[in-house]
């Protein structure tokens, strides 16, 4: 079984009068461990795909699962507990809550699923501790440097223990080398861990750490590169 699996996936969204076809048949599986970019021009579908993998939304025709759930077969419920338990979320935007310290960041979604306090909170440190950040666990947003909020969104995006890491733009508001350390450390996720990796990016360097490259175009994949 696939961990992810897209098959002739069409996303359509309705607009007014006319339909936007995002997706127009899409094929993909992704094995657990991988470390997938994708990549294609603005307008080809790589958000769209993006929601579709984390179980964000449903296809219009066509089937998507993640570990043999078909999405489309799962109640609103039943999507926000799988993709709870099974993505983590990085945005370009580290999307971090400005009123709460790097800890209690880390430990909001696991209030969501339950975890009781001190067990969060020490989970939450060690995450921290696991990304460098062993020593600003309670500084705000607004006292860190971008590299430092990616670290605690990616600790975030672990709190739960999720099987995937979804990144969409990971390294799109940090400098090249501060870039550089954050696709490092999610590299070293991927290995360490067995955490499989999927990357939206413009970023030849992000596509670089990739063991593979989907490359969309017009709502579908136009080729799957093996890198290494
Ligand atoms: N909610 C929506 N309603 C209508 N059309 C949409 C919606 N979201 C996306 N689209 C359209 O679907 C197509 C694919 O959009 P998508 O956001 O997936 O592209 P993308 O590859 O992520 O682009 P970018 O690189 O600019 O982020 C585009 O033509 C877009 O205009
Ligand atoms: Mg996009």
């Amino acid at each position: 079984m696939q961990l992810l699996d897209l098959k002739d996936v069409v996303k359509d969204y309705p607009l007014g009068q006319t339909v936007v076809h995002a997706l127009r048949g899409l094929d993909l599986a992704i094995e657990k461990g991988e470390i997938v970019a994708i990549m294609g021009p603005s307008g080809s579908g790589k958000s769209t795909l993006m929601h579709l993998l984390g179980a964000l939304d449903t296809p219009t025709k066509g089937t998507a699962s993640l570990e043999g759930h078909n999405l489309k077969e799962l109640s609103e419920d039943e999507l926000v507990t799988l993709r709870g338990r099974k993505v983590g979320f990085v945005f370009q935007t580290f999307n971090l809550i400005q009123a709460l310290t790097a800890q209690q960041n880390v430990e909001l979604p696991m209030i969501f699923l339950g975890a009781r306090k001190s067990a969060r909170a020490e989970r939450a440190r060690a995450l921290l501790e696991k990304v460098g950040l062993g020593e600003r666990v309670a500084h705000r947003p607004n006292e860190l440097s971008g590299g430092e909020r990616q670290r605690v969104a990616i600790a975030r995006a672990l709190a739960n223990d999720p099987e995937i890491i979804l990144a969409d733009e990971p390294t799109g508001n940090l400098d090249s080398e501060t870039g550089a350390t954050i696709l490092e450390l999610l590299k070293k996720l991927s290995i360490d861990e067995g955490k499989t990796m999927i990357l939206i990016t413009h970023d030849p360097d992000a596509a670089a750490i990739a063991s593979r490259i989907v490359r969309l175009r017009d709502g579908r994949v136009v080729q799957g590169v093996r890198n290494a």
